[in-house]
């Protein structure tokens, strides 16, 4: 069976993931939020997509650990399409090593410019001027698609990743509140992909095991999650293409 497994914090990685899912046909989307896939995945003509950001120059954690579970058949044409706000083609890098492991060959591996998110260490991209430039996006992935669709074997990594910085993130999300604005909605809750989140008297409460995807901070509608005193000013980005109930349909299928 071919799919694209796909992770996402504030919806570049899962619009990247829909468009090559259209283009190439015959790929369902798989999210990783909802655990490995059971059995054996992939086959002789079969092809078996990952499409997630890059974090830290390096695979998000749930990715590493969704890889290393799931069971891909020899034979299988691998792919991997990075979303990235600047460099982040180490993860391409890490991706090989992790499916090195299993005795797997990453075929292809390419990294694309997305608007960078990460709210919690700079001010993020604005949602609206991004809008504007989904047409650039959309050019580069329809190139993507064809070269995976042709079975190109092509890899653009660098071998770097800071995985020092990312190694003790989870415990982080101690800096992460809600403010007085928040209206209990528990939308950060339901989309939370590794359900870090718990509702405690109507309010969040972050559990430590965080993997510092942003989502919550970046959809919560009432802009009422602030991480220290650094975000208060701060702009609140997510795909514009994607809707908040869309990552937490996938959560919803664990
Ligand atoms: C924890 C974290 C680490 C990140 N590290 C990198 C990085 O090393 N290089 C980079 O170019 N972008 C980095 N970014 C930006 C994201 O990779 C980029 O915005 C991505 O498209 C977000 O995808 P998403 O909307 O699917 O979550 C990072 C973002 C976060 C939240
Ligand atoms: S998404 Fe925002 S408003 Fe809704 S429960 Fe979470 S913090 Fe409160
Ligand atoms: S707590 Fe927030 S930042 Fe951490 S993994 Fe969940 S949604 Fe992402």
């Amino acid at each position: 069976m071919s799919a694209i497994y796909w992770f996402s914090g504030t919806g570049n990685s899962l619009y990247a993931a829909k468009f090559l899912a259209g283009a190439l046909g015959d790929m369902p989307l798989v999210p990783v939020a909802a655990g490995a896939a059971p059995g054996e995945v992939g086959g002789a003509g079969e092809k078996i997509g990952f499409v997630f950001p890059s974090y830290y120059g390096n695979l998000p954690r749930s990715v590493r650990a969704f890889v290393d579970q799931l069971v891909i058949k020899q034979g299988t044409y691998l792919f991997a399409v990075v979303t990235m706000g600047a460099f982040g083609q180490g993860a391409i890098a890490a991706l090989e090593t992790a499916l090195a492991a299993k005795g797997l060959r990453l075929h292809y591996g390419r990294g694309i410019r997305m608007p960078a998110n990460y709210i919690m260490m700079y001010n993020p991209a604005s949602t609206e001027k991004s809008a504007g430039k989904l047409t650039t996006v959309n050019r580069k992935l329809s190139a993507r698609a064809r070269e995976i669709a042709a079975g190109a074997q092509r890899i653009k990594k660098i071998n770097f990743t800071a995985q020092t910085l990312y190694k003790n993130i989870e415990a982080l999300d101690r800096a992460f509140c809600a403010d007085a604005a928040c209206t209990s909605c528990g939308l950060c809750a339901r989309l939370c992909p590794v359900g870090n989140i718990r509702l405690q008297g109507g309010k969040p409460n972050w559990q430590g095991r965080c993997e510092h995807c942003a989502a919550c901070i970046s959809w919560c509608p009432a802009k009422a999650i602030q991480y220290g005193n650094q975000t208060q000013k701060r702009r609140r980005y997510h795909n514009p293409a994607i809707q908040a109930e869309e990552l937490a349909r996938a959560k919803a299928a664990q």
